[in-house]
């Protein structure tokens, strides 16, 4: 029996081999777009966050796109916002190589990850300060929600040191303009609010046991959307988060990525989820129908609304890539000629990029085992390239290499040779490099 298996598999992999000689085998493409920013100084430019390929660019209102990704060293882009104040400002979050700013509409970016405990970035949201002329950042990570002013160069933990765990599919946050008491987190246990008086994070009544998984507060109408992931639908608070209506019929079963508000008429939403494509609600949030004419993938992520014309709206997917609807959502055309180079991963771009030589550095061998799930930006600290990177910046180590030791083989000793050798290592390469962000 194993004997006549293991010759069967022994064909088996002789006819693919084969196969594959003749003619190479045909993979589904992995056009994976997590956000999608459309600036509002200059709306034919729109950037897209991608899952494996870095940042993508066009200037002519989405009909042709390049890859932005000067400076950038992870490409695992989670989330893109273009400045609300500054013609040209770009901010950037990557799955652990932290945040990025571009002062030139994203020809180069540039690391500003100093004062970050956690560089597994999510999030991006930007409100405006009371003068109206700088905007604060506020980024949401893997345990930690930091801010800063848009010109400061250091970020500052809002979470008091309390951190949660959080599933980062399930990742979503909002911020509400009154400021930091109304800092709001979707996990997969529950929806918290920031509690003003014990700085910490308390559950919200009504949402307490949801898992949520994108959250929109709309300014004009002062609606408050959280989306769920097979528990309702999409919630509905009038009142900043206090309480939350049950949704109507229509999405219950679903997982709700991101919620988008028409800046004309807020009583018009769309909502991307994932499996049934596009919906869309005409009287903000009670009722919602399904708008997927043209969308060939159902698997939707990211949502932006062209702020000069409503009806021009910009869909992203996993597989698929980009859409573009000009009728208000009623049919979706997928763009074609993206750049992605098919079966490139991050290393194979970040390869060709030149990294700064520094003197050969010799890690503590235990360090080898962090090295078994990730690389790191840092190309001296890598024994071998893998998929996605952290950034190795200056930080209290002891909480990061003890949280990532949590199940692995890492001993109570090999955490604090690594400890130290992180510490002196960062400290001694990032030391003097200074400069404020731009
Ligand atoms: C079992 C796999 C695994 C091992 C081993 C591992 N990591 Fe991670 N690491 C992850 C995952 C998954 C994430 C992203 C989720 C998160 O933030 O926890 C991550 C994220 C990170 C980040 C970015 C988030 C942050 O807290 O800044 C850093 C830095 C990091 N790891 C450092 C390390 C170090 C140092 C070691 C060795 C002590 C290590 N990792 C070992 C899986 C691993």
């Amino acid at each position: 029996m194993f004997g006549q298996s293991l010759f069967f598999g022994f064909c088996m992999m002789v006819a693919l081999a084969e196969q594959a000689a003749s003619e190479p085998p045909k993979t589904k493409p992995y056009h994976f777009i997590h956000a999608i920013a459309i600036d509002p100084h200059a709306p034919k430019t729109i950037y897209a966050a991608t899952d494996n390929q870095g940042l993508l660019k066009s200037g002519d209102g989405g009909r042709s796109w390049h890859l932005i990704n000067r400076g950038l060293k992870n490409y695992l882009v989670y989330d893109v916002k273009a400045s609300l104040t500054t013609p040209g400002r770009v901010y950037a979050a990557t799955w652990g190589g932290g945040f990025y700013q571009s002062a030139d509409g994203g020809e180069s970016w540039k690391e500003v990850n100093d004062g970050l405990g956690n560089t597994a970035a999510g999030a991006i949201r930007l409100r405006l300060a009371s003068d109206m002329a700088k905007e604060k950042v506020v980024l949401l990570t893997s345990t930690d929600v930091y801010e800063r002013m848009e010109d400061e160069p250091v970020w500052r933990s809002i979470t008091g040191g309390l951190r949660f765990w959080n599933n980062p599919q399930f990742q979503s946050f909002e911020v509400l303009p009154d400021g930091l008491s109304n800092v709001f987190m979707g996990t997969d246990h529950g929806l918290y609010k920031k509690d003003p008086e014990s700085a910490g994070w308390v559950k919200v009544n009504g949402l307490a046991d949801k898992k949520v998984a994108s959250m929109t507060y709309d300014k004009k109408s002062g609606i408050f959307y959280a989306g769920t992931v097979n528990s309702g639908g999409i919630f509905i608070s009038r009142d900043g988060g206090v309480h939350w209506n049950p949704p109507g019929p229509g999405l219950e079963k679903l997982w709700i990525r991101m919620i988008t508000v028409d800046a004309f008429d807020p009583s018009i939403v769309y909502a991307a989820t994932s499996g049934a494509g596009i919906f869309k609600s005409r009287n903000g949030g009670d009722s919602w129908e399904q708008t997927v004419k043209g969308l060939t993938d159902l698997e939707a992520r990211a949502l932006a609304i062209d702020p000069l014309d409503a009806n021009i709206i910009f869909a992203g997917t996993h597989g698929a890539g980009l859409f573009k609807s000009m009728d208000g959502g009623r049919s979706w055309d997928l763009l074609t000629h993206l750049p992605f180079e098919e079966n490139k991963r991050q290393q194979d771009f970040l390869e060709s990029q030149t990294v700064r030589q520094g003197a050969k550095v010799s890690p503590p061998p235990p360090f080898k085992k962090c090295n078994k799930c990730h690389g790191w930006t840092d190309k001296n600290l890598n024994q071998k390239t893998t998929y996605w990177r952290v950034a190795a910046n200056e930080r209290d180590w002891k909480a990061t290499v003890a949280r990532m030791s949590e199940g692995t083989e890492i001993s109570s000793e090999e955490q604090e040779m690594i400890t130290a050798f992180l510490e002196s290592y960062t400290k001694k390469n990032l030391s003097g490099r200074g400069g404020t962000p731009r």
